[in-house]
């Protein structure tokens, strides 16, 4: 068997790393991960979490380099789901649509298949097709904004965030706006598929928000069929690769999976986003004043509070990363947020500065599973921030109660209250 050397430096300090103690569940680690990520790559960035054996990797440097790693392969979740079917069935229940979806999820899917589904889908994500939709977005992003003008406060991540991204991928793809709604409630059943830790019970809610979701886009298929149109539905129904098609199961899957991952994460960048500007009112000047930093900004912003904060892989070979070797078939946890404020690749991690360069973050994550949807990403929470900062100069933070999302995955507001009153 080979032996893969990932990283050679030194593993940090293994008798501080003996008293190590965290726990990734806790609600305070939730509202603000970034101290336990920095005591865990300073005292032991290969750290073995109590829970499951998982190995917790927190170096930009180690992140980076499992990521383009050969010695690995993607999170075996579908599996997971697979052997609880199997245990469900006995009993005359069963988690088919969820199995059979999650197999056909990008980024838990290893060459070949990967290779080929993601040559027929991405296509459909060139960054010509995505800079075709600023006008449209620029105009939803308005409307929402034009809904809560005569008011006096907002929700960012209600009235903004999480509207303006549902829109847009329902837009990409071709999802009518009375479905949209309900689509939304369906995913964020489903995101808990992300987490580590699932109940039986949310399996199975998920696999009844799956069924539903794919109910209704079976009809949509259907249409689009008989009537192509010029969405990406109808761009997944005619792609073709030498010869090859998607089969209608295929199409449903990956329309659940951008359905999910489209509105998900870049509602809740917008959401961190804005938060991380109002905490730093120095960038949110700069910002106002020169409107042309957005790129950069949106950058900094993806760096700084990233969406998803960790990925899992599956080591195929024993890799040494750090000084410590991880077996062939053990897990492990890649930290892409405590990655994205490692001072060695960052200086002044915990700042947000509109201004850096370069800022070669990984909340995209690397290589083969590069984020699909990163270009729109980027535009989408561009148009968001710069309209919404320049028409509401005075916007300031309404709460100093912050709830976040109950997932170590995820990260994002469920609410972001602001005024904006003179
Ligand atoms: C700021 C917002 C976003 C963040 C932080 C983000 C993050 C990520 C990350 C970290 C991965 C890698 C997963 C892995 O390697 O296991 C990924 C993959 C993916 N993302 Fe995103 N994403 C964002 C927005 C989007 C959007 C808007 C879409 C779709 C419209 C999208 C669709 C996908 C897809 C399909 C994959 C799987 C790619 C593959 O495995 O080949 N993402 N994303």
């Amino acid at each position: 068997m080979k032996q893969e050397v990932i990283s050679t430096k030194n593993s940090g300090n293994r008798e501080l790393a003996k008293t190590l103690k965290f726990n990734l569940f806790d609600p305070k680690f939730n509202a603000n991960p970034y101290p336990t990520y920095h005591q865990l790559r300073s005292e032991d960035p290969v750290h073995r979490y109590f829970v499951g054996g998982d190995w917790i990797v927190t170096r930009y440097a180690d992140v980076k380099a499992v990521l383009k790693s050969g010695c690995v392969r993607t999170d075996d979740r579908p599996k997971s789901i697979h052997e609880r079917n199997k245990y469900l069935q006995k009993k005359g229940k069963n988690l088919n649509t969820l199995a059979y979806t999650t197999s056909r999820f990008l980024f838990y899917m290893n060459p070949p298949d990967h290779t080929r589904l993601r040559a027929l889908v991405g296509k459909g994500f060139s960054p010509v097709v995505v800079e075709r939709m600023r006008p449209r977005i620029q105009e939803i992003v308005d409307e929402l904004l034009d809904k809560v003008r005569h008011q006096e406060s907002m929700d960012i991540v209600a009235d903004l965030a999480s509207p303006l991204s549902v829109n847009v991928i329902s837009r990409l793809l071709g999802i009518p706006k009375e479905a949209q709604q309900q689509l939304h409630q369906w995913t964020d059943v489903l995101s808990r598929i992300l987490d580590p830790l699932v109940s039986l019970e949310e399996y199975e809610a998920m696999n009844k928000a799956t069924e539903e979701i794919q109910e209704y886009l079976r009809t949509l298929i259907a249409e689009r069929e008989k009537d192509p149109q010029k969405d990406l539905i109808s761009h997944l129904i005619a792609a073709k690769e030498q010869n090859d098609r998607l089969s209608q199961n295929e199409i449903l899957a990956i329309c659940t999976l951008l359905f999910g991952a489209g509105e998900e994460t870049t509602g809740n960048t917008i959401g961190n986003g804005i938060l991380a500007l109002l905490q730093h009112p120095n960038q949110m000047e700069q910002l106002k004043r020169e409107p042309t930093m957005i790129q950069n900004a949106v950058e900094e912003i993806i760096r700084y509070d990233s969406a998803i904060q960790m990925l899992t892989r599956i080591a195929t070979d024993n890799l040494e990363i750090g000084n410590q070797t991880i077996k062939a078939g053990e897990k492990i946890v890649l930290c892409l947020g405590a990655a994205n404020r490692d001072p060695a690749q960052f200086p002044e991690p915990d700042e947000l500065n509109i201004n850096r360069e370069p800022n070669h973050h990984v909340a995209f994550a690397d290589s083969i599973h590069y984020c699909l949807g990163a270009a729109l990403a980027r535009v989408e929470s561009q148009i968001a921030i710069n309209t919404l900062i320049q028409q509401f100069p005075n916007l300031k933070l309404a709460s100093d109660q912050l709830e976040w999302r109950k997932s170590i995955v995820i990260r994002g507001l469920k609410t972001l209250p602001v005024s904006f009153i003179k």
